[in-house]
């Protein structure tokens, strides 16, 4: 696998690839990558000739005191894992090789970000514009893919690309679980086995709603209440938000009368986890 530091070396990767009329694919990750990745990637292979994974933590998306520091990172398992779902070059550049001295313009979105994460991270979407839109500007993909985990990053990014006439498709695929339920996450690495255990409220609760939806329950606060009622018993969770909002605009509404995201973020212990599921999926 061939693991690149420079802008330079992915554009002359590319247009070499272009030049016999490729098409390319694009994963744009944090790294410490899990099987949720691995999905991404794999269907990457599965679409395109040539698929670039970016290795990148960040750090225009984490806020003041979010853990950006601690992040886990780890490029040769990376590399290994991306080069077993057959990527074809890994992108994995220095902050100073993204943001310049001087860096100043920035991709921000009026819509969509008030509501969720982007409540309790203020500056998170603005991070993830910025860095996705320098990513597409460099690799120049025909795709890109994003998992359904991130639901409002994936509803945001779709926007923006729509916004600005971005020139490729995004591809939205979905939410790789370990056995037990879990989302997986780079963060789950966090978590000690207790709270690994506790962590499965997240998958527990998403359940109850979803039983309470298929049982006809229309009420976003009802089922909204139950999922929480059930979060609250667990001692190392703390809730950050439980949600039911529109699918499109990502507002919240009162009742399931057209098509919605549940959404949830939760602390278990100081590690923040999020999970969902889209009511179309039930
Ligand atoms: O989902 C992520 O890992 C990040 O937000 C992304 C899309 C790679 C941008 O840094």
């Amino acid at each position: 696998m061939k693991i690149v530091k420079t802008v330079a070396e992915v554009r002359a990767q590319v247009a070499e690839w272009r030049k016999t009329g490729m098409s390319v694919g694009l994963v744009p990750t944090m790294g410490y990558l899990h099987e949720g990745h691995a999905s991404l990637i794999k269907a990457s292979v599965r679409d395109n000739d040539k698929t670039v994974v970016s290795v990148f933590v960040n750090p225009m998306q984490f806020g003041p005191a979010e853990d950006l520091e601690s992040y886990p990172r780890d490029i040769n398992r990376d590399s290994l894992l991306a080069g077993e779902c057959g990527a074809d070059l890994i992108f994995n550049p220095e902050p100073e090789e993204m943001y310049h001295e001087g860096f100043s313009s920035f991709v921000d979105m009026s819509v969509l970000t008030q509501e969720l994460c982007g409540l309790s991270r203020p500056v998170h979407f603005r991070g993830v514009c910025t860095v996705v839109t320098k990513l597409f500007n460099i690799v120049k993909p025909d795709r890109a893919y994003f998992g359904k985990k991130d639901a409002q990053q994936l509803a945001v990014v779709r926007h923006m690309v729509d916004d600005l006439n971005m020139d490729l498709t995004i591809v939205g695929c979905p939410i790789i679980r370990e056995d037990d339920g879990l989302a997986k996450s780079s963060r789950n690495t966090y978590l000690n086995a207790d709270e690994r255990k506790a962590a499965l409220v997240l998958s527990k609760a998403l359940a109850l709603g979803a039983d309470l939806i298929r049982g006809g329950e229309k009420s976003c606060s009802a089922i909204i209440a139950k999922m929480k009622e059930f979060i609250e018993k667990e001692p190392l969770a703390r809730i950050d938000y439980v949600k039911i909002v529109d699918c499109a605009t990502m507002q919240q509404i009162d009742t399931l009368d057209r098509p919605a995201l549940a959404a949830m973020a939760v602390y278990i212990g100081k590690t923040r986890l999020i999970d969902n599921f889209f009511t179309e999926d039930l």
